[in-house]
């Protein structure tokens, strides 16, 4: 079937706005219809497994760089994660009781297959969580989950991405059930929390326009810092890769707590830092290295909720604010806002958002 645009201007339009519907289709698929429990192959099971080792690149290795704080703070299972063209050759030693998961939306990227060829003698199971279930790393998998985002065409990846985190969360959750972490009700909770989402998600969305009125200035930039601590590190990783692949502006993500090790030199009144603080537990940490920033002239732009933004906002060049998220999954929501200010800075720099220069969807060489 041919994929049309169905009025939008670009696919990666079409495909940032899809996500809540796409989410909810995952969800759907992975949740028993009580809402209250896990429907995944019997074969997932942490019960015996030590150590999860996921291995990506570009975008997918982000939304694995996610994953380990979920694996590790909800399940208590130590999560490594590597970028597939390092893990190749760097011959890691993997525990014979360990599970290796690759994730990827072609299924077909030449580093990751080649990595996950590597694991198959190492340990106990390899797990592909892919968006093309017919490609050679869903084949060549022991295990393979279906993120059902449907066909991406744009080349920076959207929808693919929140849909591999859902899968990722959904994991995550039954390593916690399987490891005695997570009680019913407890898990309960967790698939009711993901459940909201794609509510939360259409809020999101409707931010579209300020996001473009902020692009526009943006779009001035020559270099732009994304902050975030904790799950929303990567998140900031993810921001800045979105930003770069397709407005060609230098984008730089970082961990909050790193900006005094180096990138707080780069810091004056031309360089928009993006910070991305949900009002968790982490908040005050972030906040204070936002304020770092806004000391030496840096314009801020704060993504937080309603209470962040009340504390937090004054004095930055510009917020936004999203709703309250379930603290966990907030990465999931803070994707949206991340690929509309991509989005928005390319249309406001008129390069071609659909098409990037230099850029393959999928790549299948080394
Ligand atoms: C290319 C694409 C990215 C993608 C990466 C990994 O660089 O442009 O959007 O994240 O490959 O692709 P995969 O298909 O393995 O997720």
């Amino acid at each position: 079937t041919r994929i049309e645009k169905a009025g939008f201007k670009h696919f990666m339009a079409k495909e940032i706005a899809e996500q809540p519907v796409v989410i909810a289709d995952a969800l759907k698929h992975y949740i028993g219809t009580d809402g209250t429990s896990l429907n995944l192959p019997p074969e997932v099971d942490f019960a015996t497994v030590d150590r999860i080792t996921m291995v990506a690149c570009g975008t997918a290795s982000y939304a694995c760089h996610v994953a380990k704080y979920w694996f590790e703070q909800i399940a208590g299972l130590p999560a490594e994660i590597d970028i597939a063209s390092e893990f190749r050759y760097r011959e890691p030693p993997l525990s014979p009781t360990s599970w290796a998961l690759f994730v990827s939306q072609s299924g077909e990227t030449a580093d990751t297959l080649a990595a996950l060829r590597y694991a198959k003698d190492h340990v106990a199971k390899t797990v592909s969580v892919v968006n093309v279930p017919t490609s050679s790393i869903a084949r060549e998998s022991d295990l393979s989950l279906p993120i059902l985002a449907g066909v991406e065409v744009g080349v920076a990846s959207t929808k693919a991405f929140t849909c591999q985190l859902t899968v990722l969360a959904l994991l995550a959750l039954k390593a916690a059930v399987d490891r005695g972490r997570l009680d019913a009700a407890g898990l309960a909770t967790h698939l009711s929390a993901l459940r909201n989402l794609p509510g939360l998600m259409n809020h999101a969305l409707s931010l579209s326009q300020a996001i473009a009125d902020i692009a526009e200035e943006l779009a001035e930039a020559q270099d732009i810092l994304f902050l975030g601590r904790g799950a929303m590190y990567p998140m900031a990783l993810e921001g800045a890769l979105k930003l770069k692949e397709i407005s060609y502006i230098h984008a730089e993500g970082y961990a909050s707590g790193e900006l005094k090790h180096g990138p707080i030199a780069l810091i004056d009144a031309r360089v928009p830092v993006i910070v991305m603080a949900p009002r968790d537990a982490l908040f005050e940490k972030t906040v204070s290295n936002m304020q770092e920033v806004m000391a030496r002239h840096g314009k801020v732009l704060l993504i937080s909720d309603a209470q962040g933004v009340a504390e937090a906002g004054s004095g930055t060049w510009a917020t936004l604010t999203l709703p309250e998220a379930p603290p966990a999954f907030a990465p999931i929501l803070y994707a949206v806002p991340a690929q509309l200010l991509a989005y928005h800075t390319a249309i406001a720099k008129g390069t071609d958002v659909d098409q990037p220069r230099n850029l393959a969807k999928s790549v299948t060489v080394e």
